[in-house]
C-alpha cells in the first residue's frame, strides 16, 4: 500500500527503472504502475521486461526498452527513445546488476571487469545518456543502486563489494555536484532481499525481506528525498556500527566468515 506522499511523488513523473525484468526492478515497476506516471523499463531480456508489464496493474503507461546496460551505445539508444516519447526524465532508477563471488584459489580479473561492467559501467552509461534528458526535467531524482555491502570489506565479495562501494562513493560526490542543477541524488543500500540474484546464495542471509518490502523502502526512501535508502534498518545499522570498530575488531570478525578449500 503506497502512502499519499510517495503517491503525489511519483504522481504525472517520467521515470526510468532498469534491472526490472526481476526482483527488486520488477517490485518497484509493479508498484509504480499503479500511479499515474510513464515507465521506461529495462534490461536484457525482452520476454521477461513482457511478463513484468503483464503483472501491472495499469499496463498502458509501461514501456520496454531492452538492451545491455553494459553497452555505452544501448544507453544512449534509450535515452534517445525516452526523449522521443516523453521529452524529459524525471527520476532514473539506474537498479541493474549483478553478483558473483571471488575464490581466493581461482582468482579470475575477468570477475572483476564482469562485476565493474555489470554494476558500475552500466550506471556510468545510464547517468551520460540521460543527464540532458533529467536537466530538461523541474523534478529530476537519480537514484543508483548499491549495497550494504559496500560498508565492509566481506570475503568472496571483493568483486561485488567494490562494484557498489564505488556506487555508494559515487553518488555521495554526485549529490553535492548536481545540487546546482536541482538534481536529487539518493543512493539505495539493500541488505539481503529474496530475489533470483540471493537464490543462488549458498550460506544463511540474516534478515532477508521480500522483493516487495524492499520496493516499499525504496519509494519511501525517494519521496523523502533521502539521500542513503538503507534497509532492513537492523541488519544496516549493524554493518555500519561493524565499520566504526577498529580495524583488529573487525577483521577478528569476519574472519569467522572464511573458509579454506
Ligand atoms: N537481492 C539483494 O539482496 C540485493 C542486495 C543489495 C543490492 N542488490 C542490488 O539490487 C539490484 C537488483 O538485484 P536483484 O536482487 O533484484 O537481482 P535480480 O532479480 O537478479 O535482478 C537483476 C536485474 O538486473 C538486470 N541486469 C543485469 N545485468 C544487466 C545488463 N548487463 N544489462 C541490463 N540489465 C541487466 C537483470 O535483467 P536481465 O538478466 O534480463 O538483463 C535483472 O532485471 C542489483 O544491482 C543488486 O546488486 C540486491
Amino acid at each position: 500500500m503506497l502512502s499519499n506522499k510517495v503517491i503525489n511523488y511519483f504522481d504525472d513523473k517520467v521515470i526510468w527503472i532498469t534491472g526490472a525484468s526481476s526482483g527488486i526492478g520488477r517490485a518497484l515497476t509493479i508498484s509504480l504502475s499503479s500511479i499515474d506516471c510513464d515507465i521506461y523499463i529495462s534490461s536484457r531480456s525482452q520476454d521477461k521486461l513482457q511478463e513484468t508489464k503483464s503483472l501491472c496493474e495499469n499496463q498502458s503507461n509501461i514501456h520496454i526498452l531492452d538492451g545491455d546496460l553494459t553497452d555505452k551505445a544501448c544507453n544512449q539508444s534509450i535515452s534517445d527513445s525516452i526523449k522521443n516519447k516523453s521529452g524529459h526524465l524525471d527520476i532514473a532508477i539506474l537498479n541493474a546488476g549483478t553478483c558473483e563471488y571471488v575464490d581466493i584459489d581461482q582468482f579470475d580479473s575477468a570477475l572483476f571487469q564482469r562485476l565493474i561492467n555489470s554494476n558500475y559501467m552500466s550506471i556510468i552509461y545510464g547517468i551520460e545518456a540521460t543527464l540532458p534528458l533529467l536537466k530538461q526535467s523541474n523534478h529530476a531524482h537519480l537514484v543508483g543502486m548499491s549495497s550494504t555491502a559496500a560498508y565492509l570489506g566481506l570475503p568472496r565479495s571483493e568483486a561485488y563489494g567494490a562494484s557498489k562501494a564505488a556506487i555508494l562513493n559515487l553518488f555521495r560526490a554526485l549529490k553535492v555536484s548536481m545540487a546546482p542543477y536541482n538534481i536529487e541524488v539518493s543512493t539505495i543500500c539493500p541488505g539481503f532481499v529474496k530475489t533470483e540474484l540471493t537464490d543462488k546464495n549458498d550460506f544463511p542471509m540474516p534478515c532477508l525481506i521480500s522483493s516487495q518490502q524492499a520496493s516499499e523502502e525504496i519509494l519511501k526512501g525517494i519521496a523523502n528525498k533521502k539521500h542513503e535508502i538503507h534497509f532492513p534498518k537492523r541488519f544496516s545499522y549493524a554493518l555500519k556500527a561493524i565499520s566504526l570498530l577498529p580495524d583488529f575488531i573487525q577483521f577478528r570478525l569476519l574472519s569467522k566468515m572464511v573458509q579454506k578449500s
